[in-house]
Order: structure tokens, then C-alpha cells, then sequence
């Protein structure tokens, strides 16, 4: 298995749906509710997973080869991109479903999430095949299945402030080098 093939999967699985709820009559609310309460949970379980096993292991590999200051502001970027997905999401909750504002909060869920999939796909994954070895992307797909098939019903929405997430990863990566690493570059208060 490879992280970011699963990750890829997760992200056709993503496009699936959004494509399934475009071809609902809008007059099946019950059908579109339930396809639209399936999506927003996978999109929340899919953050919340790169959160806790993929980008702590980009800032790692990057940081290790000397590509702090590039890891940092992809890692930067998509806490950024994933707070305005789950934003969006909760968007969608607002409105009655099937109705003209319900239709363009899920539209603009898609925009945020396309958005962000194509960059992720073009940036951090592409990155991380290049810094990390196969063992090692079999290893975190493991975590990453297991983590989504524990918390398959669901997790709580949570936004993260970007900067903070950074340096929380990599006070974690300090203590598990025991300190003997300068691990991180990100210079902001
Ligand atoms: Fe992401
Ligand atoms: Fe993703």
C-alpha cells in the first residue's frame, strides 16, 4: 500500500459523490439528504486523517532533506484549505435541502474541495513520493486505513489554526528525535 494512493482513492470517492448528488432530481430530498450527510462526514473523516497521519509525515521528510520552508507552507496551506471545506460543509446544514441556497452551499463545498484536492495532489503528494520510500508510505497507509476505519462514524468538525498545527506537529517530531534535531523553520509568532 502507498499513503498517497489511498489518499488519491479517497479523492475519487469525493468526486463520485458530489457527481451522484448532481444527478438527483431535486425533489428527492430524503435521497439527497442522505447522500449529502454520507459526503460531508467523509470529507470531515478525510481532513481529519491527513491531519493526523499525512502532513506530520510530510513536515518529517521534508524537514529532514532540508525542505522545511517548502513542507511548511504546504502544510500551511491545506490546515488553511480544510477549515474552508468544513466551514462550507457547515454551510450546507443551514439551508433546507433540495432548495436553490442548499444546492449552492453544496456547490460551493465542491469549488473548496476540488480546489484544494487538485493542489494537495499537485504539491504535498507529489512531494512526499518523492521523499519518502515505500516502506514508509505503506506504513502510513496502514495508520490511515486503521484511523479512518475507527472513526468511520464520524469525527467531531473541528477548525485548527494553521500556524499553531504546524508547530505542534513539529514540537512532536522534536521530542521524538529527543532533541538532538533543529527540526522547522517557521518563524511566525
Ligand atoms: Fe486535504
Ligand atoms: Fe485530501
Amino acid at each position: 500500500m502507498d499513503i498517497t494512493e489511498l489518499i488519491l482513492d479517497d479523492h475519487h470517492e469525493q468526486r463520485r459523490l458530489f457527481a451522484i448528488l448532481e444527478q438527483i432530481d431535486r425533489a428527492e430530498t430524503g435521497v439527497l439528504s442522505a447522500i449529502w450527510d454520507r459526503l460531508a462526514a467523509f470529507l470531515e473523516l478525510h481532513a481529519q486523517a491527513e491531519e493526523e497521519i499525512f502532513y506530520p509525515a510530510l513536515l518529517q521528510v521534508g524537514i529532514a532533506a532540508r525542505r522545511a520552508g517548502g513542507v511548511e507552507d504546504e502544510t500551511l496551506d491545506a490546515i488553511h484549505d480544510h477549515n474552508e471545506i468544513r466551514d462550507a460543509i457547515a454551510e450546507v446544514a443551514r439551508h433546507q435541502t433540495g432548495t436553490d441556497e442548499w444546492y449552492a452551499a453544496v456547490a460551493a463545498a465542491n469549488s473548496a474541495n476540488s480546489d484544494h484536492m487538485a493542489e494537495e495532489e499537485r504539491e504535498g503528494l507529489t512531494d512526499f513520493r518523492r521523499l519518502a520510500g515505500l516502506p514508509r508510505r505503506h506504513q502510513l497507509a496502514v495508520a490511515f486505513a486503521a484511523y479512518e476505519a475507527r472513526n468511520y462514524a464520524g469525527v467531531r468538525s473541528v477548525d485548527k489554526d494553521p500556524v499553531s498545527y504546524v508547530r505542534a506537529a513539529e514540537k512532536k517530531l522534536r521530542t521524538a528525535a529527543s532533541g538532538s534535531l533543529s527540526v522547522g523553520t517557521l518563524k511566525r509568532n
